[in-house]
């Protein structure tokens, strides 16, 4: 690895001509989402950033739930968290920074332990892996001794290493069906679990973890929202609570919703789902109208820009994984990585 240049401070930069210049066209993909107006906070911080990147043999990963100038502005890799996973076993950069949550990040240091992982705010957690532990498993598996265990990927190593599976939700139920058993432990995510059960045959023994995020969705909220544009089309992530899902024309991942309005093109759409992922379809769909519930992550809102670039000046802050739990955490996300996505897209 090349050394950095000297570190920059964190106080704002200047934008300079040059730099106007040369981050012009990073401005046209998020154009419409940004106003032109903070453009001057966000370009000197994008222009540092990616010579850093260079310097460092670096990528960046970034999930559906980064806000447009780190998703449009400095990501190599864009998705939901099945993409970032599988992109993370796949790069060949020295140093990945995830703009995400730890959880994600964790998971990129599993499958490339000889990497170098950032994340660039180690207080960008989830509600989701809070709920469970490596304990809480055990002791699951006592008590249904036969039923394998599939668990989310919104989870700590420690989970993961007592797991038979992972799974995301762009392709639980492919995972479940995948066992060829006739009942799962589904961890940690209560919703999720709830619609897998309606999708397959397959007995679903649930947890109660939430995500803090989709579980303040109401079925009410999604209504008002039809009485609005009688047109709309509602998509809906899985971690919402069942009745909100009733509500929905489409359930799945963050990706398979970006896909769907990427392909359908509907006239006016709602995702229910965290905010900026509204922001970041939109940019590259200026025909969709969207109507925005806006429920933030704050977890994911711990990513900014100049953390990001603290991030690569000092290789902060670096994820570590206890190799023999590594080892075992990693046989789960590989057999799931080998199942692939599944219709949930
Ligand atoms: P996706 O796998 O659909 O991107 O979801 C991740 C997440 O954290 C949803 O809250
Ligand atoms: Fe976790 Fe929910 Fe935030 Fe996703 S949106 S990272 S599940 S708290």
């Amino acid at each position: 690895m090349s050394s950095p240049s000297a570190p920059h401070s964190l106080e704002s930069l200047e934008y300079t001509p040059e730099i106007a210049r040369e981050t012009a066209h990073i401005f046209e993909r998020m154009r419409g989402v940004v106003p032109e107006v903070e453009w001057p906070v966000h370009a000197p911080y994008i222009h540092r950033i990616e010579e850093l990147k260079r310097e460092r043999n670096a990528v960046v990963l970034a999930h559906n739930y980064q806000t447009p100038e780190i998703f449009y502005g400095v990501s190599d890799f864009r998705g939901d968290s099945l993409g970032l996973a599988q992109e993370g076993a796949r790069t060949d950069a020295e140093v990945i920074v995830l703009c995400g949550v730890h959880f994600m990040a964790e998971t990129a240091k599993i499958l490339s332990p000889e990497k170098t992982v950032l994340i660039p705010d180690l207080r960008a957690g989830c509600s989701l892996a809070e709920s469970i532990t490596g304990d809480d498993v055990r002791r699951l598996r006592e008590q249904y001794p036969d039923a394998p265990v599939v668990t989310y990927v919104n989870t700590s190593a420690d989970v993961k290493a007592e797991s038979d599976i992972c799974c995301t939700s762009s392709n639980a139920v492919q995972v479940v069906e995948s066992l060829g058993v006739d009942r799962v432990i589904f961890l940690p995510d209560e919703y999720l679990a709830k619609y897998v059960a309606t999708q397959t045959e397959v007995e679903i023994i649930e947890w109660q973890g939430r995500c803090e995020v989709h579980e303040r969705f109401t079925p009410e909220e999604v209504r008002g929202y039809r009485d609005a544009a009688p047109d709309l089309v509602v998509l809906a992530h899985p971690e919402c609570p069942p009745e909100v899902l009733a509500e929905a024309d489409y359930v799945g991942s963050t990706s398979g919703m970006a896909q769907y309005v990427q392909e359908r093109q509907p006239a006016n759409v709602a995702m229910i789902t965290e905010c900026s992922m509204s922001d970041n379809v939109a940019a590259e769909n200026p025909g969709v109208n969207f109507i925005r519930p806006c429920n933030l992550c704050p977890h994911m809102k711990r990513i900014t820009l100049p953390r990001i670039l603290r991030s690569l000046e000092r290789l902060e802050h670096p994820v570590e994984v206890d190799p023999v739990m590594a080892e075992r955490a990693r046989s789960a996300v590989e057999r799931m990585l080998a199942v692939g996505r599944g219709s949930g897209g």
